[in-house]
């Protein structure tokens, strides 16, 4: 079998990216990373990848003026690294829906929350503030919703007294990583499709999120 070929689309520092590329170097992950694409010239993320011999694409989206055009041209230009995946792991842009539409059931994201619970930013704090007792991290399909396309799968752990943002932050981060290769070695080997606003597996709807044990499996 031929192996994918992703591009993951980066802001920042690269954690998940890191955590990717390591996983499809070690073969967890049967795929190679073609492109690193980011919004940011100097994110930390496309040094990465730079070091890591992975073609880089980068676009500042900073004033670019016409949002939804920006979009387009960026991913035509990723579509030209013939992508059969894209990851956005810490991509911190919203694309717009009709620069999205080709690759809806395609594009996965990981947010640092247990959506449907508090998309967009500030998750830690969110949850902390709302007296969470558990928090955690979703991988879902990209949709022009912010943080609202199906979830595919998700991550759970336990807010302790005195956790912080940050302590919850740092807690999470490693989890986050065993998701997100979890969830991209889960879709390559899977036959999951996005379906009239659903996620079917093997020809089947999904009525909850995949859930990530102790070990690297989702059930
Ligand atoms: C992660 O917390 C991810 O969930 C969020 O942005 C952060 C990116 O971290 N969307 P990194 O750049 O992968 O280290």
């Amino acid at each position: 079998m031929s192996r994918a070929r992703l591009a993951v689309l980066v802001s920042g520092r690269g954690s998940n990216l890191e955590a990717l590329r390591s996983a499809c170097e070690s073969g967890l992950i049967p795929a190679d990373i073609v492109l690193v694409g980011s919004n940011r010239p100097h994110a930390p993320a496309l040094g990465l990848a730079h070091d890591a011999g992975i073609a880089t694409l980068a676009s500042d989206s900073r004033g670019c003026g016409d949002r939804a055009a920006w979009d387009r041209a960026f991913l035509a230009d990723v579509a030209a690294f013939r992508p059969d995946w894209i990851v956005l792991a810490g991509f911190m842009r919203q694309l717009d829906g009709s620069a999205l539409s080709k690759w809806i059931g395609r594009m996965i994201n990981i947010h640092p929350s247990l959506l449907p619970k508090y998309p967009g930013l500030g998750t830690h704090r969110r949850a902390l503030e709302a007296g969470e007792r558990e928090h955690g991290a979703s991988v879902h399909f990209v949709t022009a919703e912010l943080d609202g396309g199906p979830i595919l799968a998700q991550v759970r752990m336990p807010i302790q007294q005195g956790d912080t943002p940050d302590s919850l932050g740092a807690r999470l981060l490693p989890l986050e990583h065993r998701l997100l290769v979890a969830s991209v070695a889960f879709l390559l080997r899977h036959r999951v499709e996005l379906l009239r606003g659903c996620i079917w597996l093997e020809g089947i709807p999904m009525s909850e999120p995949l859930q990530l044990d102790e070990g690297l499996a989702l059930r």
